[in-house]
């Protein structure tokens, strides 16, 4: 009877136990699943510097970096089948689709049909074109630059071809102003970090007669009054600027082997967002609302035609701050219509 009791209060007892231990280990496995994501939002908070204002704001972003990398990763492991690139979390892991096109993504494509397109095309006739051009081999291109969170897309690929153009025409690649553009381009279609165009751009950089340099007027990423001074000291000077026909990746091609080129696309979608490697295939529309400058174009590994396109996000998105895009797609505009409104500046 003594032995039946105690057997009894052991069995209850490492019943308990086990049913503790069992609900136990339940909670520490969801909460430990919890915690990673956590811990993933402070170390990745960490990496990138994000100082959230208060717990609310913080735990608003917190959930949208948990969708986000949700989406990252199983657009990652659902094969690469049809999508030869990968998506990373990189420093906009944090933030909404609409947040993220509504402050970078500032070129004005409605606004294009006020400046004149220009008609002459200097490498119409060009036929001896390379299978692959790299500008960055030819020292013609300077290191990735960051907008920030001004939609100021615009100048920086205005500025990246006329950089371009600069060191072709006379040797030296100089890096060049976007906060001149920003601050001193107001008259036309450009409005600073609220968007503008390239070919406005150019436009300024000829009647202003040149531009000024990174470092005499360094990127500030907000609307600033004009420094006239700086503006005054040019660095480099272009003569004009010609837009490629329309709708032709061919054309573009011609271009790009003899410059770099400033390339209009839409990058709107979440995948262009979170690109981190490969050669992009989208999806994406081509509602052009960010501008970008193709510095080259090659056949990847497997055989894939891509443009190579220098962004304006810094190093850490994509690869090392450059996009490869695909190339030679059905459509005449070009994948997120790269093809649509290419320009560049003539020394
Ligand atoms: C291209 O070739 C045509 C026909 O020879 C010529 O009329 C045109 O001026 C050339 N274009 C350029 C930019 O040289």
């Amino acid at each position: 009877m003594v032995a039946k009791i105690q057997f009894h209060k052991i069995s209850l007892a490492l019943f308990l136990c086990l049913g503790f231990l069992a609900v136990h280990a339940t909670c520490r496995t969801l909460q430990d699943a919890s915690t990673t994501m956590q811990e993933r939002h402070e170390q990745w908070m960490a990496q990138y510097g994000k100082v959230y204002k208060d717990l609310q704001e913080k735990e608003k972003r917190f959930r949208i970096f948990s969708e986000n990398v949700n989406y990252i990763e199983a657009f990652n492991n659902a094969g690469s089948g049809n999508r030869p690139y990968k998506l990373g979390i990189n420093q906009f892991a944090d933030l909404t689709n609409e947040e993220f096109t509504s402050t970078r993504n500032g070129f004005k494509g409605h606004l294009y049909s006020s400046i004149d397109r220009t008609t002459t095309f200097r490498y119409e006739n060009v036929t001896d074109v390379p299978t692959s051009v790299d500008w960055r081999q030819k020292g013609a291109v300077t290191p990735i630059k960051n907008q920030g969170q001004c939609g100021c897309c615009w100048a920086f690929s205005a500025v990246a071809a006329t950089e371009g153009i600069t060191k072709l025409k006379t040797g030296t690649l100089i890096s060049l102003s976007e906060q001149e553009l920003v601050d001193c381009d107001t008259k036309g279609t450009d409005q600073g970090c609220e968007g503008g165009l390239m070919d406005g751009a150019f436009k300024f950089m000829i009647q202003n007669g040149g531009l000024t340099t990174q470092t005499k007027y360094p990127f500030q990423g907000v609307d600033g009054k004009c420094n006239a001074k700086a503006a005054a000291s040019h660095a480099a000077t272009i003569t004009g600027h010609e837009d490629v026909p329309v709708n032709n990746e061919q054309a573009l091609m011609n271009a790009v082997a003899n410059q770099p080129v400033s390339v209009a696309i839409d990058a709107s979608g979440s995948d262009f967002q979170f690109y981190k490697s490969g050669v992009f295939t989208g999806s994406c529309g081509t509602e052009l609302d960010h501008g970008v400058t193709a510095v080259g174009y090659g056949v990847s590994d497997d055989g894939t035609k891509y443009w190579l396109v220098k962004n304006s996000w810094g190093t850490t998105w994509g690869e090392e701050g450059y996009i490869r895009m695909k190339r030679d797609v059905d459509a005449a505009e070009g994948l997120c219509g790269i093809a649509k409104l290419a320009s560049y500046p003539t020394a």
